[in-house]
């Protein structure tokens, strides 16, 4: 594989993608196919060789941008999507329009063009999960972790069109023998990731002498991966998985958000309990934890980044060290989720 397009190369998880693609394999040419809306950023890309890495600005349900571009290359990582939950609640349209519309339109060109093609997706495609604390055997049963057999069931607009694109990918391999793969993954942290996001919004909050916020009572679990892990799974995927697989990603990192909420004020020195309840987001899901055995036993591939208080401790030091990256934004995203007394 030596040249691939990486749709949402300049997002939180396709730029960290793309920085693990160039520091462990040099010779891959990358093309990162990106339309740059809010959550994408051109310095997310910076430092990077130039001679390997080529951002093309523009939408992936552009038909014949994107078939232009997969006739020059070898393999599509897709990760570009409309991401926030929260958004989507407030309008659904450009969800559609991108997760749907947009893997339409790529793997349409895979096809025509016999290309491989990955899928990246999320673990919300299944809906969520009861609490450890209401289940028999403690989130360890039958059932009890998300597999690449449970049923989907979605909760939002967002997780909707997700699991409607993931759809599609199965059934154009089935179908038409696209030579596709498809991962879920949990939530993902680290570096790049947009301040409307909980993790790096409790910090930018912070930093900025702003109370964080927790919503409702806070007992939602995530399962969270750091994002370097979710890259090396993604080669590992792309590059050792077998064709029309589904592999679930995860680093068995549940923690629950109030959990996350005072690690977080434990590392930057402030009292515990110093943030402020606002209103849940509607139909929150509950619990979200990843069985990713297939993943580790087929591809051989582990997790590094095991130890979240330690990799929570560097991505605030990396909020603190790129203070230009977020600060101008800050006021408007704060203004946004205020109006909905978030
Ligand atoms: N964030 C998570 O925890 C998580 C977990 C599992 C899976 N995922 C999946 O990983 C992928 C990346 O997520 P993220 O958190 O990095 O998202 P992000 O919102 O940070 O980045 C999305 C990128 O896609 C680009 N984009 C949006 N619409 C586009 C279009 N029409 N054409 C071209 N580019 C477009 C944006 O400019 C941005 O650079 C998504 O598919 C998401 O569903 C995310």
């Amino acid at each position: 594989m030596k040249k691939i397009i990486v749709t949402g190369g300049a997002g939180f998880i396709g730029s960290n993608f793309v920085h693990y693609v160039v520091k462990h394999h040099p010779e891959v040419q990358v093309t990162v196919l990106d339309k740059l809306t809010y959550a994408g950023n051109r310095a997310n890309l910076a430092g990077l060789p130039e001679e390997q890495v080529k951002l093309v600005v523009g939408d992936i349900a552009d038909a014949k941008l994107v078939n232009e571009l997969v006739q020059e290359t070898d393999a599509v990582v897709h990760y570009a999507a409309e991401s926030h939950n929260d958004n989507s609640l407030k309008d659904p349209f450009p969800f559609v329009q991108t997760n749907i519309i947009g893997t339409y339109t790529l793997i349409e060109a895979c096809r025509k063009n016999d290309v491989r093609y990955h899928h990246v997706s999320t673990d919300e495609v299944y809906g969520d999960l009861p609490l450890r604390e209401d289940l028999p055997g403690h989130g360890e049963g039958e059932g009890e972790k998300f597999t690449d057999q449970t049923p989907y069931n979605p909760s939002s607009p967002y997780s909707s069109t997700k699991a409607g694109s993931d759809l599609l990918v199965k059934a154009w391999v089935r179908s038409f023998n696209l030579q596709a793969t498809i991962s879920n993954c949990s939530n993902n942290y680290g570096p790049y990731q947009h301040i409307e996001k909980f993790i790096p919004r409790q910090i930018t909050n912070v930093l900025s002498g702003i109370r964080p916020k927790l919503y409702g009572d806070g007992k939602n679990v995530r399962d969270w991966i750091h994002t370097n892990d979710h890259s090396s799974a993604v080669w590992a995927i792309l590059t050792k998985g077998k064709i029309g697989e589904t592999y679930l990603i995860g680093a068995d990192g549940e923690e629950d958000n109030k959990s996350v909420m005072e690690l977080i004020l434990e590392l930057m020195d402030q009292p515990n309990d110093a943030y402020d309840h606002v209103n849940d987001r509607p139909g929150h899901d509950l619990r979200y934890a990843i069985d990713s055995t297939k993943l580790r036993q087929e591809l051989d591939w582990k997790p590094e980044f095991t130890n979240f208080r330690d990799g929570l401790a560097d991505t605030i030091r990396w909020y603190k060290d790129n203070r230009d990256w977020w600060e101008a934004e800050k006021q408007a995203v704060e203004a946004n989720y205020a109006k909905n007394g978030q």
